[in-house]
């Protein structure tokens, strides 16, 4: 039995999903600028996804911009906004410090272009203090962007309250949702926010395709030029079958969302429960409200990364942290930004569920696990015991 928990890193393409695309390919191969039937044809395919992804959001279809991936998602947002304001105008941008790459190096890089920034710390629980966002924004802030949940540790954000700050001292608003869209319902008005990011792939969709809402009458400068494909926001010929295969997972999702949601809080916490009765000196990371399918957890004394290959021999896929990051032998940015010593970070486990996960999967990590642990601590124990003084 292959068992796979690290859906935050992706998802398998649900069949309908597959079926929907495949036919696109085929059939619906127009150019959606073009006039004519074929074009027209393609026109249509967008304009149904554009309404599903509207839905699954509680947004205008209008106000549905479809992007290459999550990553471009939050950066149309994020250089979009920065080069709106003008020249003379606000240069500050603010973002918590446990944000995806896509968050942080975008902000790295317009630093490096005479924008300022700041990062907002979190508490040992892993979320934002909407004090420490009152303490941080200025006048001169132009974007404050805090993702609604956390890839690493699920984490929800107050985005409800952080952007009402941003918008009572004129600064706009952005959450990178792409681990809550099909997790959680979602509602623009709810939230507050002025921009929102989304991706297909974390929701069983397909790769390479995402989306930014956008609240109607924002300023925004995009970052591609050329045609004027998206309304002008996002140049270059679309990719229909792509788009078509979020729209069919938009409405996947959406169909059965709260009930799903059910179903993996209950088994993340039998699986987060089991291994803490099981394993000693072992503890989750991030606490209070989270994202239903996910759970982080330190095993004390134990290498996550050999834990992780331990694991993948058994056949269980899980992960130590964001997939972008994997392969570097740095500790998780997010979870030293929470406090963790760097040998507690380098001892976490991320497990993420997904649709197709179930009680016996379940059984099976919890059964395998333990004994892994105990035979890596036995391990690093005699190491340590052999190593030179
Ligand atoms: C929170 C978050 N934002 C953005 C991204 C990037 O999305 P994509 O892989 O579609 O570029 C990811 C993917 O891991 C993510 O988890």
């Amino acid at each position: 039995m292959r068992v796979y928990l690290d859906h935050n890193a992706t998802t398998p393409v649900a069949a309908e999903v597959a079926d929907a695309m495949h036919e696109a390919v085929r059939g619906c191969f127009g150019n959606a600028s073009s006039i004519h039937a074929f074009g027209q044809a393609a026109k249509a395919a967008l304009d149904d996804a554009r309404s599903a992804v509207a839905e699954l959001l509680g947004a205008r279809p209008n106000d549905v911009i479809f992007t290459g991936s999550g990553t471009e998602a939050d950066n149309l947002a994020i250089r979009g906004v920065a080069e709106a304001s003008p020249a003379a105008g606000r240069r500050h941008l603010i973002a918590s410090a446990i944000e995806h790459e896509a968050v942080l190096n975008t902000l790295k890089a317009l630093s490096k272009r005479g924008w300022t920034s700041t990062l907002l710390p979190v508490g040992a629980a892993g979320v934002v203090e909407p004090a420490a966002l009152e303490a941080a924004i200025t006048d001169d802030t132009a974007l404050v962007s805090v993702m609604h949940a956390n890839n690493e540790i699920g984490t929800l954000q107050p985005i409800a309250e952080l952007a009402g700050i941003a918008h009572r001292r004129g600064a706009v608003f952005h959450t990178d949702a792409v681990q809550t869209a099909g997790k959680l319902p979602l509602d623009v008005g709810a939230l507050g926010v002025d921009l929102l990011s989304i991706s297909a792939h974390k929701f069983n969709g397909p790769k390479g395709v995402g989306a930014l809402w956008m609240r109607r009458g924002m300023r925004l400068v995009a970052p591609t030029t050329g045609g004027r494909q998206e309304r002008n926001r996002r140049a270059g010929t679309e990719n229909v079958p792509a788009i078509v295969g979020l729209g069919v997972a938009a409405r996947l999702a959406a169909a059965k969302l709260t009930r799903e949601a059910a179903r993996l809080r209950t088994l993340r916490d039998r699986l987060e429960s089991s291994l803490l009765d099981r394993i000693p000196d072992t503890a989750v990371n991030g606490v209070g409200e989270r994202v239903p399918n996910t759970t982080n957890i330190s095993f004390h004394g134990v290498e996550a990364e050999a834990l992780l290959i331990a694991l993948d021999l058994e056949g269980i896929a899980v992960s130590t942290g964001s997939a972008c990051s994997s392969g570097t032998l740095e500790p998780s940015h997010v979870l030293r930004a929470m406090g963790l010593t760097p040998r507690r970070a380098q001892s976490s486990i991320r497990f993420s569920l997904g649709l197709g996960n179930t009680d016996a999967e379940v059984d099976r990590l919890v059964g395998v696990l333990p004994p892994l642990v105990a035979r890596l601590r036995a391990l690093s124990r005699t190491r340590t015991a052999y190593a030179p003084a």
